[in-house]
């Protein structure tokens, strides 16, 4: 595993603050300010993805009855974690978490805080070793059980396009009819200034992120059965009453496997 590395800018750090959390170095936080000045809408960003994944959670397990969930890309512990929403509404739902950020890996424990009737697990591998990641997530979860895949804000690190579309492939063929995908990524074509702050933001020598096509992240869920309203702007997705349903440039959706 490698060091945590202070002298350039982290994902999970820069995504961190500004979703308001304090798990971020000073090189994060000059990171994430030099991207809101150019483009101040991924504060509303990135907290509209974890509102989406929460929602899509709870959707889960209320209508779909899913009580397995593996969350790949996890990021730092934050408020409403995957398996504190998931066990808030069914204390046996088990959980894994994956990712390959050692600061990830040292804050995990506040992940692993299970209720007595489900569990929680944390492994440190990366989302290139798909195979990897279902042989670790069988020693929690039952993998012949539905089971929904998490991906949220992680598959936009994958360059290669063709490559992360076959990843999402390799680990859903590792669960059964009944699995979910819950997906969510940043979207091209909404704002220019968006596009010109990633592009700076790749440059900084953090793992880029590469923003994509909403047709690009639609077809990430190839061969899956959509959830309505299919593959939105994420505000749009469920929206709770009363709260903004403004199109912001983060789509995602829920897919269910035949
Ligand atoms: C933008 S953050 C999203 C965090 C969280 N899923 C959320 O939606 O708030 C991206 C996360 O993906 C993780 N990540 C990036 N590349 C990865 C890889 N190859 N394998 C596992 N995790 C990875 C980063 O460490 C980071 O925690």
């Amino acid at each position: 595993m490698t060091q945590i590395d202070t002298s350039v800018p982290h994902s999970a750090r820069i995504w961190n603050y500004w979703l308001g959390g304090k798990d971020n170095y000073p090189v994060d936080e000059a990171a994430g300010d030099a991207y809101t000045a150019v483009f101040p809408g991924i504060v509303t960003i990135a907290r509209s993805s974890r509102a989406f994944l929460g929602r899509s959670i709870r959707y889960l397990v209320r209508e779909a009855g899913v009580r397995q969930f593996l969350d790949v890309g996890t990021g730092l512990p934050t408020v409403d974690n995957t398996h504190e929403v998931a066990q808030r509404l069914a204390p046996e739902a088990r959980i894994v978490y994956v990712d390959n950020d050692p600061l990830v890996l040292a804050h995990a424990r506040a992940l692993l805080t299970s209720t007595p009737e489900g569990a929680t697990a944390y492994e440190p591998i990366s989302l290139f070793e798909p195979e990897e990641v279902l042989a670790a997530a069988g020693k929690t979860l039952d993998l012949t059980r539905p089971t929904a895949l998490i991906l949220s804000g992680i598959l936009g690190h994958v360059a290669d396009y063709d490559q992360a579309r076959d990843l999402v492939r390799r680990l859903l063929a590792g669960l059964p009819s009944g699995s979910h995908l819950s997906l969510n990524e940043g979207s091209r074509g909404t704002d220019p200034a968006y596009e010109q702050a990633q592009d700076a933001y790749n440059e900084t020598g953090a793992v880029p992120y590469f923003l994509r096509p909403v047709e690009q992240i639609e077809a990430f869920f190839e061969g899956l059965e959509l959830v309505a309203p299919g593959v939105v702007s994420v505000p749009l997705w469920h929206p709770e009453p009363g709260a903004p349903t403004d199109p912001i440039g983060q789509h995602g959706g829920l897919g269910r496997k035949p």
